[in-house]
């Protein structure tokens, strides 16, 4: 696992520009050098901190600029299943917490209620919850390519720090982000698909199932929150 951390960590920085990095202690470092990398951290939570570090106050692209707080990501650092959705909206973004908008109410109402329904115990704080871009897109657009490009290297550390059993991915935009596919989510959804060694099954994003034309949507995301939780969970 550290090892896996290591590589990935110096993958970043080298997907940044430095082709030369020093160990602490293994020599001296030329003049004007950054500080080495600290020993990474053994768990995930404290590779979550080093990723949130890595962030900074961020102003890689242009989402920077009307943002209040980069919404990092919440819950269990240990968790079995990761939710990842599309961006934070006003409500996330005055918080600093993903989904705690209606969105995510319902969000939460769905994960504690499937959960209950299968018999299992887990709750939201089990599950870790966290966006492909990690500032609100202004007016609620969609994140544009380049943004999630730009802040997907950060998902993608925090996903495989977690190293859940599967990523449970909300709505189109989200979906296509990770999985690198134009599938619409219509399609896309409930079936289980595959990135980076782990299960990812797509649903709808639950501010769709809120809308007028959504309702008809909430019965498929309800069997898509059981087969993810039951994988997770009961398997
Ligand atoms: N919608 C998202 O995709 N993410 C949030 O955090 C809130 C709403």
């Amino acid at each position: 696992m550290a090892r896996d951390a290591l590589r990935r960590r110096l993958e970043f920085y080298r997907d940044l520009g430095f082709e030369d990095l020093y160990v602490r202690g293994g020599g001296a470092a030329p003049a004007g050098a950054e500080a080495p990398p600290e020993p990474e951290p053994e768990d995930a939570a404290g590779e979550l901190r080093v990723i949130r570090d890595d962030i900074g106050d961020c102003t890689r692209c242009r989402l920077h600029e009307g943002r209040t707080n980069i919404v990092f990501g919440s819950g269990n650092p240990n968790a079995r299943l990761v939710f990842v959705g599309e961006g934070p909206g006003a409500d996330e973004d005055q918080q600093g917490e993903p989904f705690v908008g209606r969105a995510g109410q319902l969000l939460t109402r769905m994960i504690d209620g499937t959960s209950e329904r299968i018999g299992l115990a887990i709750r939201r704080p089990d599950v870790y919850i966290c966006n492909v871009v990690k500032c609100r897109p202004p007016g609620n657009r969609n994140p544009r390519r380049d943004e999630m490009e730009i802040c997907g290297q950060f998902l993608k550390r925090q996903v495989l720090a977690i190293a859940p059993k599967a990523v449970c991915v909300l709505g189109g935009t989200a979906a296509q982000a990770l999985l690198r596919s134009s599938v619409g989510i219509t399609r896309l959804r409930g079936k289980w698909q595959e990135w980076e060694g782990i299960r990812v099954m797509p649903t709808f994003h639950p501010s769709y199932l809120l809308r007028p034309g959504g309702q008809h949507a909430k019965r498929p995301a309800f069997e898509d929150l059981k087969a993810v939780l039951t994988y997770c969970y009961l398997d």
